[in-house]
C-alpha cells in the first residue's frame, strides 16, 4: 500500500508534469509564428518534458524519503507491537508530527512492556503460591473445561488435565455434579472417593460466569483418625461398662436380701472387689496411654541401664511367675549397654511385655529377657514359649483393645491396652517394637533403641555387665 503511496506520488507529479508540458505543446501548436520558431519551441517542449519527468521523478522520491518512509516505520513498529514484540523502538528525530507519533508509540512500546513484565511477574508468583499449597486447585472455563491446575492436583489425579472436562480429569459424579452448579452460578461442597483416598472439594463460581475454581482436600487421614477415636470410645465406654454392671449387679442383690446370707454377700462383696480392680486397671491404662500419646509428654532422654531394669521387672513378677509355674529367665546379659531412653517408660514396656508372656504362656513355659546389640541400637528381647499369635492377629495386636481372644484375656486380667501403651512408649524413646511368632512356636517382642553416647558410657558398661555375666 505504502509502496503504491509512493508510485501514487509519482504518477501524480508525473501527470502535473504532462499536464503542464502538454497545455504548452497545444499553446505552442496554436499560437501563430512562423515554422521555424513553431520547431524551436517543441524542441524546447521536448526538453522541458524530460527535465518535468526528470524533476517529478526526483520531486517523487524526495517526498517519499521525507514522509512515506517515516510512515512505513511506523507502520512496521505498530505492527510488531501488535504481534507482541514490545523489543521494537521507532527512535525517530524529527521533531514533526511523524517524529510525534514515533516517540508516542516508543512511550506505548516501553509501557507494555513493563506492564507485560509486572503481569509476568504476578502470574509466576501466583504459579508459584498455587504449586505451594496442599490443597489441589483447578480452574475451569464457562464450558467446563480445565484451564488452570497446580502441582497437588496433578499429585492427586495424575496428570493436569488442562483442556480436559473436569470429569475426564476427576471421574467423580459428585464433583461434576458440584462444578455444574457452580456453572450455574452457585457454590457447593462434596465429598468423594478417588481410589482409596476421601476427597473434600469446594467448588464456587468465577464471577461474570468465567467458570468454576475447585479447591479439594484429602481428609482420608483425617476420617481415619475420626474413626479411630470413635471406635476408641465406644470400646473404652463398653470395657468401662462391662465390670460396672457387674458391681452394680451384686450391689443391688445385697441391697435386695443377699446381705442376710452371709456365704452369698461374701461371694458377692468378692466379685465386686475384684471387678473395682478390673476397672481400676481399665482406668490406670487408660490414663498410661493417654500419656504416652500426649504430645507434650516428650521424654527428656538418657543413658539408661536396661539390664538394671530387665532385673528389677523380673523380679517383679516372679510371684507371678511361679503361681502359674512359668519359669523366667536373663540372657545375653553381656550384650546389655546403655541406651538412650526414659527409665520408667522402659520399666512400663517390659513389665507389659513380661507379664503378657507369663499370662499367656501355659505351666511350665518359659519367658525369657534377652539383649542384642549393633553398631547404632541394642534390643531388648521378650521370648516365651507360649502358644504363638496366628500371622493374621499379629499386624493388630498393637492396636488399643485388640486382642486375640477377648474372653482368654479377660480371664488374665487383660485391659487390651497393654501393646499400644508399649507401642507408645517405645516409640517417644526413639524406639521400635516388632513382634515374631507362629502359632505352637512360642513369641518373641523385640524393642529396640538408640545405643546412648557410644564412647565411654557404652564402654564402661560393657565391663560392668562382662563382670555380673562372669
Ligand atoms: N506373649 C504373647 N503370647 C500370645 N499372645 C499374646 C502375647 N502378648 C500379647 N498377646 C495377644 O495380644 C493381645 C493384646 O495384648 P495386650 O495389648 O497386652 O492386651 P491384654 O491386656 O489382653 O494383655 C492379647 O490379648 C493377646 O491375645
Ligand atoms: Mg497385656
Amino acid at each position: 500500500m505504502l509502496h503504491s503511496i509512493r508510485a501514487r506520488l509519482l504518477i501524480a507529479t508525473l501527470a502535473g508534469a504532462v499536464l503542464v508540458v502538454g497545455a504548452s505543446w497545444i499553446y505552442a501548436e496554436n499560437v501563430a509564428a512562423d515554422a521555424a520558431t513553431r520547431s524551436a519551441m517543441r524542441d524546447v517542449l521536448v526538453f522541458a518534458s524530460v527535465l518535468a519527468a526528470i524533476v517529478a521523478v526526483v520531486l517523487a522520491e524526495l517526498i517519499a524519503r521525507r514522509f512515506v518512509t517515516p510512515i512505513a516505520e511506523l507502520r512496521h513498529a505498530s505492527d510488531a507491537l501488535a504481534r507482541g514484540d514490545f523489543a521494537v523502538r521507532v527512535r525517530s528525530r524529527r521533531d514533526d508530527e511523524i517524529g510525534g507519533i514515533g516517540r508516542a508509540i516508543d512511550r506505548m512500546a516501553d509501557q507494555l512492556a513493563e506492564r507485560l513484565e509486572a503481569v509476568r511477574a504476578e502470574e509466576s508468583r501466583l504459579r508459584v503460591m498455587l504449586d505451594a499449597m496442599d490443597e489441589a486447585v483447578l480452574v475451569t472455563d464457562a464450558d467446563g473445561l480445565v484451564v488452570l491446575s497446580n502441582a497437588a492436583f496433578v499429585g492427586l489425579s495424575g496428570s493436569a488435565g488442562l483442556g480436559r472436562a473436569c470429569i475426564e480429569a476427576i471421574r467423580s459424579a459428585e464433583l461434576h455434579e458440584a462444578v455444574s452448579k457452580a456453572l450455574r452460578g452457585e457454590r457447593s461442597k462434596a465429598v468423594f472417593r478417588l481410589d482409596v483416598k476421601i476427597i473434600s472439594a469446594h467448588v464456587a463460581p468465577l464471577p461474570d460466569g468465567a467458570g468454576a475454581i475447585v479447591v479439594m482436600r484429602d481428609v482420608t487421614e483425617v476420617r481415619r483418625l475420626d474413626e479411630v477415636r470413635r471406635d476408641f470410645v465406644a470400646n473404652a465406654s463398653h470395657e468401662l461398662r462391662t465390670p460396672l454392671t457387674a458391681i452394680r449387679g451384686f450391689a443391688e442383690t445385697l441391697r435386695d436380701g443377699a446381705l442376710d446370707e452371709p456365704r452369698i454377700a461374701k461371694r458377692f462383696v468378692s466379685n465386686i472387689v475384684e471387678n473395682a480392680i478390673r476397672l481400676q486397671r481399665i482406668v490406670d491404662d487408660l490414663l498410661e496411654l493417654s500419656r504416652s500419646e500426649s504430645p507434650d509428654a516428650r521424654f527428656e532422654l538418657e543413658p539408661i541401664d536396661p539390664l538394671a531394669i530387665a532385673s528389677k521387672v523380673l523380679s517383679s513378677l516372679e510371684q507371678k511367675a511361679s503361681d502359674k509355674g512359668v519359669q523366667l529367665g536373663i540372657e545375653a546379659t553381656h550384650d546389655a549397654v546403655p541406651v538412650s531412653g526414659d527409665e520408667r517408660a522402659l520399666d512400663q514396656v517390659l513389665l507389659n511385655l513380661v507379664d503378657n508372656g507369663i499370662k499367656y504362656t501355659p505351666s511350665g513355659g518359659r519367658v525369657v529377657v534377652r539383649f542384642r546389640k549393633d553398631a547404632d541400637t541394642a534390643r531388648v528381647e521378650v521370648v516365651d514359649s507360649g502358644p504363638g499369635i496366628a500371622a493374621s492377629h499379629l499386624s493388630r495386636i498393637f492396636e488399643r483393645f485388640y486382642r486375640v481372644d477377648q474372653g482368654r484375656s479377660r480371664e488374665q486380667g487383660g485391659t487390651g491396652l497393654g501393646l499400644a501403651i508399649v507401642k507408645h512408649l517405645t516409640q517417644r524413646m526413639g524406639g521400635e517394637v516388632s513382634v515374631e511368632s507362629r502359632l505352637g512356636h512360642g513369641t518373641t517382642f523385640s524393642v529396640r533403641l538408640a545405643r546412648a553416647e557410644l564412647g565411654r558410657d557404652a564402654s564402661a558398661h560393657d565391663d560392668d555387665s562382662a563382670a555380673l555375666d562372669a
